[in-house]
């Protein structure tokens, strides 16, 4: 979140494209959340031009992805990513982890931004030696379980290109 830090404004896809198709006057290409061939179609459907998808591909060999961050997002029993300022001293989804579950998503403590991720900098980097994501940031959309490890350049399954 960059213009407000009030997650009141923030909207849902299905309300916020039209309304933007609406009012301007460019194509609008929709990310967010979109994991599928069904999810580019929703949001062509309500007016985008195109849709663009990350969390989808963050298993790829290709992607810039930590050990630590890919063991966890290839952990079945991981379908749940949250917005917290924790990491970050602003608003950003990640996979809910030990740091998030016992500090609350939401927090007073961060540092403001930049300053936020050099606080948590020592307790993630013991947390990483071990293998563990406690600390981390592990970015990722709200369709974390749709991640999938594509070999080299091949058409992702769920999306069909
Ligand atoms: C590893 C990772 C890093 C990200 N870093 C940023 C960032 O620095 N700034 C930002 O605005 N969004 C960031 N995002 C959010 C992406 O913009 C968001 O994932 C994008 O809208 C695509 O949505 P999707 O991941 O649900 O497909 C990041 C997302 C991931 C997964």
């Amino acid at each position: 979140m960059f213009l407000s830090e009030d997650l009141t404004t923030q909207s849902g896809t299905v309300a916020l494209v039209p309304q933007t198709v609406s009012a301007v006057d460019l194509p609008v290409i929709v990310t967010g959340g979109i994991a599928d061939a069904q999810g580019v179609s929703s949001v062509i459907a309500l007016g985008a031009a195109g849709a663009q998808a990350g969390t989808a591909y963050m298993l790829c060999p290709e992607a810039k992805t930590s050990a630590v961050h890919r063991k966890i997002l290839s952990d079945v029993a991981v379908h749940h990513a949250a917005v917290t300022n924790l990491f970050y001293g602003r608003p950003a989804r990640g996979i809910v982890n030990r740091v998030m579950q016992e500090l609350g998503l939401l927090s007073d403590l961060p540092p403001v931004i930049p300053f936020a991720s050099t606080a948590i900098g020592p307790l993630r980097a013991g947390s990483e030696s071990i293998g563990k994501g406690d600390f981390t940031p592990l970015w990722a959309g709200l369709n974390v379980s749709c991640c999938q490890e594509i070999f080299g350049g091949k058409a992702h399954p769920a999306f069909g290109f």
